[in-house]
């Protein structure tokens, strides 16, 4: 071995021994440069390695629903590492991975009752694929296959989540790869006709018409599903236009093809609702979750479906595996304890009620940015925003892009966690965030504006 590798391995981490670590969408050789380094986290706040207080203004990354590191969350999952490490799921079977399924299934809407574990929302989504062609051929429609997806969607990174995800770069390197038989939809999205709508702009329902002129080119007896985020959330935070995700679900069920909502940003308390399928009363056939499901205290993903989809599955000799899927950690313990505990802290201290409370609040404070350098459109539901940019002549990647620049003073210097995606600052506060760390996100937000030139 090099003795440089034996040397990284002995020693502890280090703030500039950061070679080995290959890191996760990331502008690496830039951060290796000047990392932003989170040592602990507590509540709204993480503690940078020089000591800073930051406050957190994306819940980490859509994810810390609860805040850092609640007593109860932690206590939880502490108690099950003693207890009970691992078990395995394949034909052996644990209590707190059925506890945690009744529980999280019993917040679903109308008759989803069932939930298939997973380890992240990229599988979640592999896995709805995978029961939604499954389910198909279950009920004797195996010509069913293909799946729709829509531009700019973000289903995670594995092949199948990127085939139906509609973000080019992501796409782009692995085109050879991508999963035959899917087709997409356009965005929703228009700056001239939708820019600095509150809420749900009224501009857009028909887009969804798009579906038809679709299942016309493949045909419906060709289509197993249809995934949509409800709220394109990694894109930049795209509000669906009013009536758009009705007219999808109408077409849906007028061509018996399967609605996924992919919920894994969107689902517990981000838009002041367990999901949100309730916040805007549209009945999925399949919801996809991870992050907030368990505060994103472990990792943890989650496929739920209807009670139909899951009871055509169980035919057959009662010996034979019904679905041929799993994941070694699919209902890992801990990560179930800890869903347990989160559900526990979303009930006792309201946090979807705190969101739901505060939507008008930060949808307000948010769009009072309007008129700041650079800024070009705000959006804004639940406890979601996204403040775009104009990209103006930069070039990145051999430049830092404006979005970019803002995000790293906003680190460094105004002590603040925030998301860039594009020419995007996305924002998602963990629920317990209260109005006056609102404000001061929003003003810092405006005053590093003024500083990108
Ligand atoms: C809608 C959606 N689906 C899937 C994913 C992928 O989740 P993960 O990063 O846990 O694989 C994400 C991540 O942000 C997401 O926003």
């Amino acid at each position: 071995m090099p003795s440089s590798v034996k040397r990284v391995a002995d020693a502890p981490a280090k703030p500039n021994d950061l070679g080995a670590h290959f890191m996760p969408f990331t502008a690496q050789r830039q951060f290796k440069g000047k990392p932003r380094m989170i040592v602990s986290a507590k509540g709204m706040y993480c503690t940078s390695d020089d000591g800073r207080q930051i406050l957190d203004a994306s819940a980490g990354m859509w994810c810390m629903n609860a805040g850092h590191c609640h007593p109860k969350i932690v206590a939880a999952i502490q108690k099950q590492a003693a207890d009970l490490d691992y078990a395995p799921n394949f034909s052996y079977g644990h209590p707190v991975a059925f506890q945690a399924a009744a529980r999280l299934c019993a917040e679903m809407p109308g008759d989803i009752e069932h939930v298939f574990f997973s380890n992240s929302g990229s599988e979640a989504v592999d896995t709805a694929i995978k029961i939604a062609i499954a389910y198909q051929r279950a009920r004797g429609k195996g010509t069913k296959t293909r799946i729709i997806g829509r531009e700019r969607g973000y289903h995670g990174v594995n092949i199948a989540g990127i085939s139906v995800g509609g973000l080019g770069y992501n796409r782009k390197v692995f085109s050879a790869a991508l999963m035959p038989g899917v087709d997409h939809i356009p965005h929703t999205h228009n700056l001239e006709k939708q820019a600095f709508s509150k809420l749900q702009p009224e501009w857009g329902a028909h887009l969804a018409d798009e579906l038809e002129n679709r299942i016309l080119l493949h045909d419906a007896e060709n289509i197993a599903a249809v995934i949509i985020e409800p709220v394109a959330g990694s894109t930049g935070v795209l509000v669906p236009p009013k009536g758009y995700l009705e007219k999808i679900r109408a077409i849906c069920t007028k061509h018996d093809i399967l609605l996924i909502f992919d919920e894994v940003i969107t689902a517990w308390g981000r838009l002041g609702k367990a999901t949100a399928a309730e916040y805007f009363n549209i009945m999925p056939d399949i919801i996809t979750s991870a992050k907030g499901i368990n505060g994103g205290s472990v990792p943890m993903g989650a496929t739920f479906i209807r009670k139909g989809i899951y009871d055509a599955f169980m035919q057959g000799g009662e010996f034979g595996v019904e679905f041929m899927h799993g994941y070694t950690y699919s209902g890992h313990p801990l990560a179930c304890a800890a869903a347990l505990a989160t559900l526990d802290v979303y009930k006792e201290e309201k946090l979807f009620e705190n969101a739901a409370k505060l939507e008008k609040k930060w949808s307000e404070a948010l769009h009072s940015l309007k008129g700041a350098p650079h800024v070009i459109d705000i959006r804004a539901i639940g406890l979601m925003g996204a403040v775009e940019l104009d990209p103006g002549t930069r070039n990145p990647p051999h430049e830092m892009s404006r979005a970019m620049e803002t995000f790293d003073k906003l680190f460094f210097d105004e002590g603040i966690m925030m998301r860039f995606t594009g020419n995007v600052m996305a924002m998602s506060p963990p629920l317990i965030v209260n109005e006056s760390q609102i404000d001061e996100i929003v003003a810092k937000l405006g005053k590093t504006l003024k500083t990108v030139k």
